[in-house]
């Protein structure tokens, strides 16, 4: 089985989740790849008006220029979304990541992760998913900013995410 992990992380908690994922993944057998999504024009940085920047681009629902990347869906059997929840919606770079990979999402399965502050990401997934236009995601997973939440609960969710994915391929621990 062959995954990519196409995430966007401003502050490090979709990167932690992708790699532990990846780690999973390969330690069951399987193949992951890591696809780090990117801004052309990135906000970032700690300072307060790349917050904002970042807020009014999740609330205008504004589809940012991406940074030139490597992505070959082809080259995949399944793919994860892995995206902070921004303004109770997935964050901007994310929906620019969907829009240009619609026929690639609509034709494998796809599965979605978010990590948020608060505690419950149902809402952002579903929109993930309407707005990819896809009938069913594979897995889902809603994690509260898991790099300072590293525990046992993060892991048994993490886990538990991998082999629902896992179990469709026939690849167990
Ligand atoms: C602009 C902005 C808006 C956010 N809006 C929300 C929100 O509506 N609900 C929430 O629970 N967390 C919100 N957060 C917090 C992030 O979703 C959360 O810290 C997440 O774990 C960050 O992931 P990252 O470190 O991969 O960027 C927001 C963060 C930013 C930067």
């Amino acid at each position: 089985m062959r995954t990519a992990i196409a995430f966007y992380s401003r502050s490090g908690n979709c990167r932690f989740v992708a790699e532990r994922i990846s780690k999973i993944i390969s330690e069951a057998g399987g193949f992951a790849e890591l696809i780090e999504i990117k801004l052309a024009k990135d906000f970032s940085s700690i300072r307060p008006l790349d917050y904002l920047l970042a807020g009014k681009s999740a609330i205008m629902k504004e589809t940012p220029q991406l940074a030139r990347m490597l992505f070959y869906p082809e080259q995949f059997d399944n793919i994860i979304l892995g995206t902070p929840i921004w303004a109770n919606d997935m964050a901007s770079p994310m929906r620019t990541f969907i829009c240009e990979n619609l026929a690639a999402l609509q034709s494998k399965p796809v599965s979605a992760y978010v990590c948020l502050a608060g505690k419950n990401g149902t809402a952002a997934l579903e929109n993930i998913r309407g707005f990819a236009g896809i009938e069913k995601l594979e897995a889902t997973l809603s994690l509260t900013n898991p790099k300072k939440h590293d525990d046992a609960e993060t892991d048994i969710k993490i886990r538990g995410f991998c082999e629902k994915i896992l179990n469709e391929y026939k690849i167990t621990h």
